[in-house]
């Protein structure tokens, strides 16, 4: 079964999410504890990527709920864009982990994966047909605009995609909070402050 057998006819978010809770598009819904749909109005008028919910996500249902997502409230907060007016979903919609002692440790999305769920994105973008979407780390930038794309140079450039013609990448929270030096820490966490001010200025926050 794949998730296009999932997709509903109507593109609404609520629809959406409802028939996303039931997909076995690939073998991710195994061991995760649930689909962590998207979240955010469907009038939002910036999307913000990751690449696939984390331990609180996949207990708590919602995306960007731990560490990483308070480093994207944070700036979302200092540029002025408030978190429920933007929408925040993931690449992947399931939870992928492998046990280290008692920890479930993310596992990097394989592309067979990305493209199994890669319906549920695509119609997250029909249903908002959003003015700015900003990918959040390599994983999704890479997905979505292409293996050459490059995180390290082409952050913060904008980009014309297939879903809208202001398309940004920028670093992903957690890559900046696992930094292992405080001096790269910091300006990664000024580019990413800058990244966000910049798409809430495109948007007229
Ligand atoms: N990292 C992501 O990419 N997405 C989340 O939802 C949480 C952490
Ligand atoms: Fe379906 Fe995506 Fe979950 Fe795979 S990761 S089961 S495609 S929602």
């Amino acid at each position: 079964m794949t998730a296009t057998d999932h997709l509903p006819q109507t593109l609404d978010l609520a629809s959406l999410k409802k028939a996303a809770a039931g997909c076995q598009g690939c073998h991710l819904f195994e061991h995760a504890t649930q689909t962590v749909f998207g979240e955010g109005p469907q009038t939002a008028s910036a999307v913000f990527v990751g690449e696939q919910p984390g331990d609180h996500e996949d207990l708590e249902g919602r995306p960007f709920i731990g560490p990483a997502g308070k480093l994207l409230d944070e700036a979302l907060n200092e540029a002025g864009l408030p978190r429920d007016e933007v929408y925040i979903t993931n690449a992947i919609k399931h939870f992928k982990w492998e046990l280290r002692g008692k920890r479930r440790l993310h596992k990097k999305p394989d592309s067979r994966e990305l493209a199994a769920c890669r319906p549920w994105l695509e119609a997250e973008f029909a249903a908002i047909k959003p003015e700015a979407i900003v990918c959040l780390g390599a994983t999704a930038a890479q997905w979505l605009l292409g293996r050459q794309f490059r995180i390290t140079q082409n952050r913060g450039e904008v980009i014309k995609s297939p879903w809208c013609d202001w398309t940004m990448a920028t670093w992903h929270p957690a890559a900046i909070l696992r930094a292992p030096e405080e001096s790269a820490r910091d300006r990664m966490r000024a580019d990413f402050i800058a990244d966000i001010a910049a798409v809430a200025k495109r948007l007229g926050y």
